[in-house]
């Protein structure tokens, strides 16, 4: 990335090495203590855990851009929840893609049967995450960054409800070990996990059966486990009566079935609401089966988050799609609430067979560097940037490009700071890196009515400003949470 706008840090940096020795060895005990962790891919035990790699003070973020960010969120919210619920709006936007993507496709074909068959339950569970950063392109501009852009809206798996909360707190630690507890004011309050958990408990309630569970849709290892742990705990710390069960799509083929009322059964447990940790990748369904259990579940009386519709909103050819001139006004009334969003989308563009994505297409040769090129995929490590794209390209024909879409690349601003990672034996060095929010959603609704929309707290993933792509979990980020400058 060409990124130069750098940020100011939130106190004088370099630390002397002695100080930075010492409180990295304490911030990693507390990190490990305090539930910020993971499972080691390289080194895996299922009764061990690693702290999470982290940012060991917190990184600038200007306060007003946090804040519009912030703001924003219930509109987010009830525009996808309108997108969901736009049946012809999908199929149009998704006709090409699904010629040629099997993943998306089978997505679509589920979502066809259950609109064949009628959905078993009305109201869906939005729990959101719409990522963005930082934008420093606008020529001429004084400040290191002119506006912020979005990045993508995760309908499923939006993870880091508890470790974006917990980054703010090891880096509270940190501050007050370093001799700055005055400015942990400019720390923002943080109550993502609350405000989604409640989000589940609220649907649980709506479901009505007091004797019905709560079921976590999970991959067959979970490396991210205290986030999915503290989720439940969380649940059954506020709810005692309500069981939280983990399945894999595997498991649920296995064990389920639908009562006569549509419940879904899984032994003797009623299920309430199905929290999709999984499921949003094609591995997570090895065979027909998975695909077969995703239907049962799509049928059932259960409350889903995702809905099979919700998780087709999320999709990044919705997001081109909506991106596009007057798209916006079809979901959204309020002509004020359209320029906003509008505002944050950077240039998408369509790959399809069409005079508009052949041009997108002719621009990406032409200058691959401005852009990074999306599948329909989530979970990190898809994407394809830059010099790669032409290659890539190259290799695709017309009708396979409809399965991708092209992308401005955002260029960040630069903060100064130390990544501190497991098994890493030295010192942290000061190093450039760059960050992206994500703001979380929550909407409880039907086709007619929205029960409630809230926003619930943030997260921020900070990774070298030389790499592409900053998942914690995949390797390259690391957590951290922002520290806001007037
Ligand atoms: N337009 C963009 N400009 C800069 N970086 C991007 C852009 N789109 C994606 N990225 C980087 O790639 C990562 C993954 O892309 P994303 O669209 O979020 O896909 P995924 O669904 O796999 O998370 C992002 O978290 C971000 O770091
Ligand atoms: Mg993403």
């Amino acid at each position: 990335m060409t990124t130069t706008s750098v940020l100011e840090s939130c106190i004088p940096l370099p630390i002397d090495k002695g100080t930075l020795l010492e409180v990295t060895e304490k911030a990693k005990d507390w990190a490990i203590m305090h539930g910020i962790a993971m499972r080691s891919k390289t080194n895996f035990s299922p009764d061990a855990l690693n702290f999470a790699p982290f940012i060991l003070i917190p990184s600038s973020f200007p306060r007003k851009e946090f804040e519009s960010a912030v703001n924003l969120q219930t509109v987010i919210n009830q525009l996808m929840h309108s997108v969901a619920h736009d049946e012809e709006f999908l199929t149009t936007t998704l006709a090409e893609t699904i010629k040629v993507d099997d993943f998306t496709a089978n997505l679509f074909n589920v979502y066809k049967k259950v609109l064949a068959n009628g959905f078993g339950q009305r109201i869906s569970l939005g729990l959101l995450r719409s990522d963005v950063m930082l934008e420093t392109k606008c020529k001429n501009n004084p400040r290191a960054y002119s506006s912020w852009k979005q990045v993508e809206v995760n309908t499923i798996a939006s993870g880091f409800g508890h470790l974006g909360p917990a980054s703010k707190a090891v880096q509270s630690f940190v501050m007050r070990e370093l001799g700055h507890a005055d400015k942990i004011k400019n720390m923002p309050d943080n109550n993502a996990l609350s405000g989604i958990c409640d989000g589940m408990i609220k649907s649980w309630e709506l479901y009505g059966n007091p004797g019905a569970v709560i079921l976590f849709i999970v991959e067959v290892i979970t490396y991210n486990i205290c986030d999915q742990r503290f989720h439940e705990f969380y649940i059954r710390d506020q709810c005692p009566k309500v069981q939280v069960l983990r399945r894999t799509l595997t498991q649920v083929f296995k064990e389920g079935k639908l009562g006569s009322n549509k419940e879904l059964l899984l032994g003797e447990h009623e299920v309430a609401v199905i929290y999709f940790r999984a499921g949003y990748e094609p591995a997570h369904y090895p065979s027909q089966d998975e695909w077969d259990a995703r239907y049962m579940m799509e049928c059932s009386r259960a409350i889903k988050c995702p809905s099979i519709h919700y998780h087709l909103a999320g999709t990044k050819k919705v997001q081109q799609a909506l991106a596009q001139p007057a798209m916006l006004e079809r979901f959204l009334n309020d002509p004020e609430q359209v320029k906003t969003v509008k505002e944050i989308f950077t240039g998408l563009y369509a790959l399809d067979d069409t005079e508009a994505g052949n041009a997108a297409y002719e621009m990406a040769l032409q200058e691959p560097e401005r852009f990074v090129l999306k599948p329909q995929r989530e979970g990190g490590g898809n994407n394809i940037y830059g010099v790669d794209i032409p290659d890539a390209l190259r290799k695709m024909n017309r009708v396979e490009r409809a399965a991708w879409i092209l992308m401005d690349l955002i260029q960040p601003p630069i903060s100064k700071g130390y990544m501190i990672r497991p098994d890493n034996k030295y010192a942290p060095e000061l190093v450039d890196l760059v960050s992206e929010l994500g703001i979380f959603g929550v909407i409880i609704g039907d086709v007619d009515n929205i029960i409630c929309n809230y926003q619930a707290g943030h997260m921020l993933r900070t990774k070298l400003s030389t790499a592409n792509e900053g998942g914690v979990a995949a390797g390259l980020g690391a957590l951290d949470s922002p520290y806001l400058l007037d």
